[in-house]
């Protein structure tokens, strides 16, 4: 990502300096469709990340433009009701609404939104637009909020203003990755323990460019079948039931998969604990076959690129990431065999598709933070590292 031309555009644009705040997209490597049943997640964030130009106005207005996409946004702080639009501008105006809602005394502000996150890719650029966006409002109004509290209230504006009924994994990866590190969320407890990735091992995501629209999809359906199941076994959450036997045949496949991919995610942590890939990957294509077969949440594309990895040496394991319905993959690949591998799933993905896939090798990244301003508008690029092979 190009820092200087964003500042740059943003001082044409709106003819003053701007500060630049980034938030970063994840990749959740197990604990899939667990975070709102109270569960256990295990997400990494990447470098592939939001980053928004910001400054103060002198009026209540907030102003909100991307580099990326046309829709632009411009509403005053006051409107008490405003409603969603459907486009990437209810995740600004949702936050900017929320904080002020939540009583923090957020001010007028110009933002520029820049990206190199694959919108509807499921590495969660909504979350991390949310996040970049809450930040920056927050910077400028010289208002303090812990990071855990900026993550509950972007899952808030996600939810109560875009419509998206998500639970916390993304928001809280944004704000509170650890850099080289993977993140186990008890989403009961809101307790983190950063677990260290091992050094020959890396994270290949690749893309099958089958776009999700989440909130047209049916994820909040799936949210509202784990909290009946809970209900229907007097249950405060899936996280705490065990004896499935009296539920009807339609919800008991997907508290299935809910109960058994909590114990996954527990034993794949272990495993990360001990540098145990082989059994990390053993645990990643049962994670697969859960979200394929009991929670249905992927799709033929995705079950296609698992397949290509799995075939592949040096693949110690492939599953589809995040939501579903599309969007990438999640591969933990030897080091000495990313290339063969990258290489091997573009062209295998190509052959049985026809659509070319965007291959990514993603580090560990770390959370949500202000990014020192370029120093000039002629100085080298302080670009954000991003692989693609
Ligand atoms: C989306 C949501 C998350 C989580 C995942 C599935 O990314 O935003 O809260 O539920 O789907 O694990």
């Amino acid at each position: 990502m190009n820092l200087s031309r964003l500042s740059n555009i943003f001082e044409e644009r709106f003819h003053s300096p701007c500060r630049l705040f980034r938030a970063p997209g994840r990749v959740n490597l197990i604990g899939e469709h667990t975070d709102y049943n109270a569960g256990l997640v295990l997400p990494v964030a990447i470098e592939l990340s939001v980053v928004t130009a910001a400054a103060p106005r002198g009026d209540n207005k907030i102003r909100a433009i991307s580099l990326q996409l046309p829709e632009e946004l411009e509403f005053d702080l006051a409107e008490t009701s405003p409603s969603a639009r459907g486009q990437w501008t209810d995740y600004v105006q949702g936050v900017a609404h929320t904080l002020t809602q939540a009583g923090y005394p957020i001010r007028g502000a110009n933002l520029l939104i820049d990206s190199n996150l694959p919108v509807g890719g499921g590495l969660s650029s909504s979350a991390a637009l949310e996040v970049s966006a809450a930040n920056a409002l927050l910077a400028l109004s010289s208002v303090e909020a812990p990071a855990e509290e900026v993550a509950f209230l972007c899952q808030k504006a996600e939810s109560d203003f875009a419509g998206m009924r998500c639970g916390i994994m993304d928001q809280f990866t944004s704000s509170l990755a650890r850099a080289g590190h993977a993140m186990l969320l008890d989403c009961a407890l809101l307790e983190i323990e950063f677990v260290p990735l091992p050094a020959d091992v890396r994270l290949v995501v690749a893309n099958t460019m089958i776009k999700h629209k989440l909130q047209d999809s049916d994820y909040n359906q799936r949210r509202a079948e784990c909290e009946q199941a809970a209900r229907l076994l007097g249950a405060a959450s899936l996280r705490a039931a065990s004896d499935l036997s009296s539920l009807p045949a339609h919800l008991l496949p997907r508290a299935r998969h809910v109960i058994s991919e909590n114990a996954r995610v527990a034993a794949a942590a272990a495993a990360l604990r001990r540098a145990d890939p082989a059994e990390f990957g053993r645990l990643m294509a049962e994670s697969h076959a859960s979200l394929r077969d009991d929670y249905q949440v992927s799709c033929p594309e995705l079950d296609t690129m698992v397949a290509i990895a799995s075939a592949q040496p040096g693949v110690w394991g492939a599953r589809m990431t995040g939501g579903g319905f599309g969007g990438c993959t999640v591969n933990l690949v030897a080091a000495d065999a990313v290339d063969s591998v990258c290489r091997a799933l573009a062209h295998g993905y190509r052959e049985a598709t026809g659509i070319n896939p965007v291959i990514h090798v993603c580090q560990p990244a770390g959370g949500a933070s202000e990014l020192p301003a370029p120093s000039s508008r002629t100085s080298p690029e302080p670009a954000l590292r991003q692989s693609e092979c």
